[in-house]
């Protein structure tokens, strides 16, 4: 398993070099991931390259046993480039995204790419059949620093011939919009705007002003853009190397649709900053993410930056606590990670990153976070050919589209919901029962599967609709929610009765809809409906009552039969207490596996390549907790007695009681 460290050697004397990546190999890391922020070195000006440097240090790592991701380096382009070529992308305001930073380059730049293109087949040509070349890393996080929508002329330029692409006439782009709305028709493809600063706009902040089919397309060109420009790149590399090549994805970003991002590479990498001063540090996120990340292929992945000390940029979030680095390790191999990587190794005295600590400390002293990496780097070894290829089985899935991220976004229906939210809900209370659920595309849905979620798929394609009728034909159990099916393929409201191509599915109809801010009561003790509540009809049965509001007595959830299987509509946005009583009826229903485990931890099954199950056990609290589940422990070969200490891990084989 790879087992690694990102390094940046150009931010140290060559003196040094030695020491360090002695340091590396007693930490028992056998990667690295480097050059991914180098152009400038590598390219000291326009067509004047040096690769001593690279040459000189992938050889101290060669002679140390560690192998090398060699990281494209066109993420922070020189400023040499960045002025002569103006490559800048556009605000939505017009101005520049200047230097200063990274990411700040329009991948529609025609310079841009041109540069980049001579910058990869430079390094793909020198390094392609290196063997201390492990693999590629294209460029970094596509779209980090909100960078993914860039309005400047050769994206209008672009943007009307991918329009020309797909609509062939600006007859049906105008129908198809509807801009006869406030007298918008477009002449020609070339007379379309970007969805930039409008007069609507004005005093609202971020509120969307534009045609909503307008807005949609352009994130769906904003997003193909950049899976075009890592194509590009990819296309160049294996031209000359057959070593995988990954790109470092960011868990639950959404502005890129990361189903097509993951097609190009051989393996989804991402980069896992748990707790920093911007993310939601709960463990159940992070797990999700990992899902996530494993969904986007379909196929394990490599944490290509894990956090690894205190981190942020002009503040510091938490510091990992005694334990933590391990768990966090484990818990991304539970859910399918074959491959390590730590930010960073040594932390950098400069430079934005400064309060951003790797594993050794400014003074390059190895302290408790370096030693606890090294026991678990230790502990991996021996339990790798345990990990690599392993699965996770599953009984359920929760689907994740980009289309409905961006509809959702475009016009959010109501202050207090959120897409994202709603999923990570759904995913929180299956982890908190215990069903694990896959995370993925439509594309994903197979029978393997008991039960699948699709809270608020809100477009629905007839390619989609076919998938969830054979899968519920053939005896799945499908869940809908509110805010399905909704709009049609150009983001405008369908003029079907709700919910539009999902009705015969659901055996349901939306008679009405109550976003107004007051919590609904539901039967049974079940809890409260929070958020918006369709008002609905059905022939079906009827699982969930409302009992307050004028709609009092009125289906909340339902459930239809459909061919060999069922279909449930959850009508309303549920409180967490009412949503985990739904998740748990629904499992039990579908008779979907789920396993007990104490709050504040994990159990994941896995199976190995060769067959071998086994189980891991996480203990996110600080508590020590008592899990209902004994065997023999695979990390030390001791008999695990349930007990496991704060921030502990386990895996054990199984003892049935
Ligand atoms: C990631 C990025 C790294 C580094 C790190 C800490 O998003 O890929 O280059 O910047 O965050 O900020």
């Amino acid at each position: 398993m790879i087992f690694g460290v990102d390094y940046y050697p150009e931010h140290w004397d060559s003196s040094e070099w030695a020491a360090q990546e002695k340091l590396m190999r007693k930490g028992n890391f056998n990667a690295v991931r480097i050059a991914e922020f180098s152009w400038k070195k590598l390219e000291p000006e326009e067509n004047t390259f040096d690769f001593s440097w690279l040459d000189k240090i992938i050889d101290v790592l060669a002679a140390e046993g560690i192998g090398v991701i060699l990281g494209t380096p066109t993420a922070a382009p020189p400023k040499w480039l960045a002025d002569k070529y103006d490559v800048y992308m556009r605000d939505k305001y017009g101005r520049p995204r200047g230097f200063g930073s990274r990411r700040e380059c329009c991948s529609n730049n025609p310079y841009y790419t041109e540069r980049s293109e001579i910058i990869v087949e430079k390094l793909a040509e020198r390094y392609g059949k290196n063997p201390n070349i492990i693999a590629w890393q294209i460029d970094n996080e596509f779209g980090c620093h909100s960078s993914t929508r860039c309005y400047c002329d050769h994206c209008k330029k672009k943007f009307a011939n991918w329009l020309r692409d797909k609509y062939g006439n600006i007859d049906k782009l105008n129908s198809l919009y509807g801009t006869v709305f406030w007298s918008q028709q477009y002449d020609s493809f070339d007379d379309v705007i970007l969805p930039a600063y409008t007069s609507c706009e004005a005093d609202y902040g971020d509120r969307r002003a534009h045609n909503p089919s307008l807005e949609m397309d352009f994130y769906r060109f904003s997003s193909d853009s950049w899976i075009e420009y890592e194509q590009l790149q990819a296309d160049i590399i294996r031209r000359y190397s057959d070593k995988p090549i990954t790109h470092n994805f960011m868990g639950h970003f959404s502005d890129i649709d990361y189903y097509k991002l993951a097609a190009p590479l051989d393996v989804v990498a991402w980069d896992n900053y748990v707790d920093n001063q911007w993310n939601n540090p709960a463990y159940e996120n992070t797990s999700m993410a990992h899902e996530l990340m494993r969904g986007a292929k379909h196929k394990n992945f490599w944490v290509m930056e894990e956090q690894a000390g205190p981190c942020g940029w002009d503040m510091f979030g938490g510091t990992p606590r005694p334990g933590q680095l391990r768990l966090w390790t484990y818990q991304a191999i539970a859910h399918g990670c074959d491959g390590m990587v730590y930010f960073r190794f040594r932390s950098a005295p400069f430079g934005m990153e400064q309060y951003w600590l790797g594993l050794v400390d400014h003074d390059g002293v190895p302290r408790r976070r370096f030693f606890e990496v090294q026991k678990t780097g230790a502990e991996i070894k021996k339990l790798s050919d345990m990990f690599v290829g392993a699965e996770s089985p599953t009984d359920v899935l929760i689907v994740k589209s980009y289309e409905a991220v961006w509809s959702h976004k475009i016009k959010r229906h109501m202050s207090s919901f959120d897409y994202r939210e709603l999923l990570y809900r759904y995913y929180k209370a299956n982890n908190d029962l215990g069903t694990n659920p896959d995370c993925g595309s439509v594309n994903m849905i197979d029978k393997k599967y008991k039960v699948v979620y699709m809270p608020a798929y809100i477009i629905v394609t007839d390619e989609e609709k076919a998938i969830l009728e054979e899968y519920v034909n053939g005896g799945g159990t499908l869940v809908l929610t509110h805010l399905s099916g909704i709009k049609d393929e150009n983001n405008n409201i369908v003029t079907e009765t709700l919910p539009g191509k999902l009705r015969g599915l659901t055996g349901i109809t939306v008679e009405e809809f109550d976003s107004s801010p007051v919590d609904t009561q539901l039967s049974d003790g079940f809890g409260k409906a929070c958020g918006w509540r369709d008002i609905i009809k059905t022939d079906g049965d009827v699982k969930v009552r409302y009992t307050s509001e004028y709609y009092s007595g009125s289906p909340a959830v339902t459930v239809n039969k459909f061919g060999e299987g069922s279909v449930w509509y959850v009508a309303c946005e549920l409180s967490d207490a009412a949503l985990f009583k739904l998740v748990k009826m629904i499992s039990d229903e579908a008779g979907a596996e789920y396993i007990p485990h104490p709050e504040g931890t994990e159990i994941i099954k896995r199976r190995s390549c060769d067959g071998r199950e086994y189980y891991m056990l996480m203990n996110f609290t600080a508590e020590q907790k008592n899990m209902d589940m004994t065997g023999t422990s695979l990390i030390n070969g001791s008999m695990f007695d349930g007990k496991i200490e704060p921030y502990g891990v386990e895996i054990i084989n199984r003892k049935e009681q």
